[in-house]
């Protein structure tokens, strides 16, 4: 199969991984309406070309946290993504490391944190979901530190787990022959989850144990309504502080008022996210939501993006409507389920250069030039 874009990964992944597990990842919440909007409208944005401008020295670096990114991306954390290649967060790390933009390795990973920290050079970004169990999270936290992770993704957006009607119908597992030819060592989806997550080795006795019982959605959502806490507010923001001094972002914002709030609670950085459509449904896309938080708080945190985002166009759109620097998770997704590391090290030299299209014919140098005059502005035409 040709492959020239994200979209066409996703049709490979569609093909080479489990079904329940290509729709866990594909699939959003209820109506998929807000998964659906998020593509949509970042994509119907119109872009303002502009043209005869020496575009010879164009640059699509930037600077976050005092790193320096090769694009302004960072591959959003994504639980069970272990799943869809053999220690896939290995890959996936490796990926980012080797194209110059950082990994954020999800509370809900299938491979540890020690086990992923030490193979990419750069620091790798952790992402922490708190859960009731609060001395299990310090634990995690001083771990995550003790790896070397320099950046914290808090994420608040999950207190409760939003229904997603795929998962139901494939009542998320999967013929157990199928799972293990894919993933080296895993023979459950939720094994790592199940004998707490990332918390052990992962051993032929824990596996073998597991095998012998059937896990699926309802194990899932059992699971996730007893770890996980729906008690959780800004204050959290303050007792995490107290074990984590690096920089810190909250991601699951969609209101400015909760970007505000981010500020006045300490935070170093924000991600405007819906969770790619997979909590509520009938909340606005993040293109839309972004420009009034960047109004509020542009000048006083870091602002990243994501849930929609497909292609360089879509970095180069969220740049124009107030980001910083953009996430990326479903594309990432499907090219290391269709080829592994190689498919995501593929699929960002394939953003990177649809960057520098955009930027050239929208006459940007650098990413800081990218502003709102990148777009069109209708109420002028
Ligand atoms: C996610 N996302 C997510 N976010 C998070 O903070 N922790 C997590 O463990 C996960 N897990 C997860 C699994 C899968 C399969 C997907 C698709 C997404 C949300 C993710 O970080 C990001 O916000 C969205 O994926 C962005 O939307 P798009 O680009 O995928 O549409």
């Amino acid at each position: 199969m040709i492959i020239s874009s994200a979209n066409d990964y996703r049709e490979a992944a569609k093909r080479r991984v489990p079904p329940f597990l290509f729709h866990y990842a594909d699939g959003g919440s209820y109506e998929e309406k807000t998964l659906q909007n998020n593509v949509s409208d970042l994509s119907n944005i119109a872009l303002r070309q502009r043209v005869l401008k020496d575009m010879s020295q164009l640059n699509t670096t930037t600077e976050l946290f005092g790193e320096d990114l090769a694009i302004p991306a960072v591959l959003a954390p994504v639980g069970a993504l272990g799943m869809h290649a053999r220690r896939g967060e290995v890959q996936a790390a490796k990926a980012a490391d080797n194209k110059g933009i950082p990994f954020t390795l999800s509370t809900v990973s299938i491979c540890s944190i020690e086990e992923v920290a030490p193979q990419i050079n750069r620091p790798m970004w952790f992402q922490l979901y708190v859960l009731k169990d609060r001395g299990f999270m310090k634990s995690v936290l001083e771990r995550a530190k003790a790896a070397g992770c320099s950046t914290l993704v808090f994420t608040v957006d999950l207190p409760v787990p939003g229904a997603r009607y795929r998962d139901m119908h494939t009542g998320m597992t999967g013929p157990y022959k199928e799972i293990r030819r894919i993933i080296q060592g895993v023979t459950h989806p939720f094994w790592a989850w199940d004998v707490g997550i990332m918390g052990k080795p992962h051993s032929l006795g824990n596996i073998s144990h597991y095998m012998n019982k059937q896990i699926g959605l309802d194990n899932y959502m059992e699971w996730l309504s007893e770890n996980f806490d729906s008690s959780i507010s800004w204050k959290d923001l303050e007792w995490i502080r107290e074990f984590w001094d690096g920089p810190m972002i909250v991601k699951g914002i969609l209101d400015p008022e909760d970007a505000k709030d981010a500020v006045r609670f300490g935070a170093d950085g924000i991600v405007v996210s819906n969770h790619g459509g997979r909590q509520l449904d009938g909340v606005l896309s993040s293109a839309k939501a972004l420009p009034s938080i960047a109004d509020a708080v542009k000048s006083d945190l870091k602002i990243l993006a994501d849930s929609g985002v497909r292609n360089g166009l879509d970095i180069v759109r969220m740049i124009a409507l107030g980001a910083d620097a953009c996430m990326l998770g479903r594309a990432f997704v499907y090219a290391l389920g269709a080829n592994g590391q190689a498919g995501v090290e593929n699929m960002l030299d394939i953003f990177k250069k649809e960057m520098q299209v955009a930027m050239t014919l929208t006459s940007n140098k650098s990413v800081a030039d990218i502003t709102s005059e990148a777009l069109v502005d209708f109420s002028k035409l």
